[in-house]
C-alpha cells in the first residue's frame, strides 16, 4: 500500500535504532532531538522496549557483517529480519535501510526499484526478507556501499592503511555507488513527504572499490599505490554483486550528490 503523508512528525518523538553506527551517528546529526538508540539500549533481535510516544522509526540497526552472516545465518537474519519486524511493531511509519546486496550483480545497467532481486549472500538474503518484514507503512532505502566519519568503512580503513603501507591491493572487478552517510541521512527528510514503498538512494557516479581506494589517497594527500586485484583473488567468503549500481524510477526520489563530494566531505569531518 502506498500512502503520501507530508513530514508530520519533524524531529520530535523520532527513534533511531543502530545510533553507535556510521548511519545511525548521520541520523541522529540530521534528525536533532531524535532519540539514539545503541544496541546496548534495545537488542532489536528482541520484542521492542516500552518507548512511549513514536512518531517516526529510523531502522539503521543490523547485522552489516556481510562474511561473518555466511557463518551465522540464523543470528543475521534475528537481527536483520527480526529486527525489522520490531521496528515496525514499534507502530510508528518506518525507515528501514537495504542494500545492493538484495541483487546479483548481473545487469550492466544501474539497478531501478522494478528489477528482480536476486541475493547470492545470506547478508543479501537475510536483507531482502527485512524488507517485507518492513510492513506496509514503511520507507525501504536500498543504497550501497556507505562511508561515514564513524564506524568502520572502507574510507577509515584505506586511510590508515595508506598510511602504513606504500602499496595496498584493491578489487577492481566490482562496481558501485560509494555514498557518504551525511547525505543519506539528509535525503531521508525528503523521503518522508513522498509515498511509501522501496526507494533506492544512492550518491551519483559510480566507480570500483580500487577507483574509490585512488580517489581516497588523492584527497587525502597520501602516497600510496593501489594494486588492482580480482575478487576471486581477494577470496572473501560471501559473494558481491559485481555490478551494483542504483538509481531511482520513481518521481521525485531524492538525489544525491556525486560519490567524490561525499568523500571530501566526510574527509573533512575526519582532519
Ligand atoms: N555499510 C554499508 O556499506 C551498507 C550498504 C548498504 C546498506 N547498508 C545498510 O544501512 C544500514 C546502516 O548500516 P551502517 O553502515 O551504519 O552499519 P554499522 O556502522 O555496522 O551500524 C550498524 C549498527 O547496528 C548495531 N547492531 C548490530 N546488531 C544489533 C542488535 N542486535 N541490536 C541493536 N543494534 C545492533 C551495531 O552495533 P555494534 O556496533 O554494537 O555492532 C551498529 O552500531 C543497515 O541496515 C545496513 O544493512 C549498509
Amino acid at each position: 500500500m502506498e500512502h503520501v503523508i507530508a513530514d508530520p512528525v519533524g524531529t520530535r518523538h523520532v527513534v533511531v535504532t543502530g545510533a553507535g553506527g556510521q548511519l545511525g551517528a548521520a541520523l541522529l546529526e540530521a534528525y536533532p532531538g531524535a532519540r539514539g538508540l545503541a544496541r546496548a539500549d534495545w537488542d532489536v533481535a528482541l520484542p521492542p522496549p516500552a518507548l512511549g510516544e513514536v512518531g517516526l522509526v529510523l531502522h539503521a540497526a543490523a547485522w552489516t557483517d556481510v562474511d561473518g552472516a555466511e557463518r551465522d545465518p540464523q543470528d543475521a537474519a534475528a537481527v536483520n529480519v527480526g529486527g525489522t519486524q520490531h521496528a515496525a511493531e514499534l507502530g510508528a511509519p518506518l525507515v528501514t535501510f537495504s542494500t545492493d546486496y538484495v541483487f546479483d550483480g548481473t545487469k550492466r545497467t544501474p539497478y531501478v526499484e522494478s528489477d528482480p532481486p536476486s541475493p547470492q549472500s545470506v547478508y543479501g538474503r537475510t536483507k531482502l526478507h527485512a524488507e517485507a518484514a518492513a510492513g506496509d507503512e514503511a520507507w525501504i532505502v536500498r543504497t550501497s556501499w556507505l562511508f561515514g566519519w564513524t564506524s568502520t568503512n572502507f574510507v577509515r580503513t584505506m586511510l590508515r592503511l595508506g598510511a602504513e603501507r606504500d602499496e595496498v591491493s584493491v578489487v577492481d572487478d566490482q562496481r558501485g555507488s560509494p555514498t557518504f552517510v551525511g547525505h543519506l541521512a539528509a535525503a531521508t527528510h525528503e523521503l518522508t513527504a513522498l509515498p511509501y514503498g522501496v526507494w533506492h538512494v544512492a550518491a551519483d557516479g559510480d566507480c570500483t572499490w580500487a577507483e574509490f581506494a585512488e580517489a581516497i589517497f588523492e584527497e587525502a594527500g597520501l602516497d600510496c599505490r593501489v594494486r588492482r586485484i580480482s575478487t576471486e583473488e581477494l577470496g572473501r567468503p560471501a559473494p558481491r554483486p559485481a555490478y551494483s549500481v542504483l538509481r531511482s524510477e520513481r518521481q521525485g526520489a531524492p538525489q544525491l550528490p556525486h560519490w567524490r563530494d561525499g568523500l571530501r566531505e566526510c574527509l573533512a569531518r575526519l582532519r
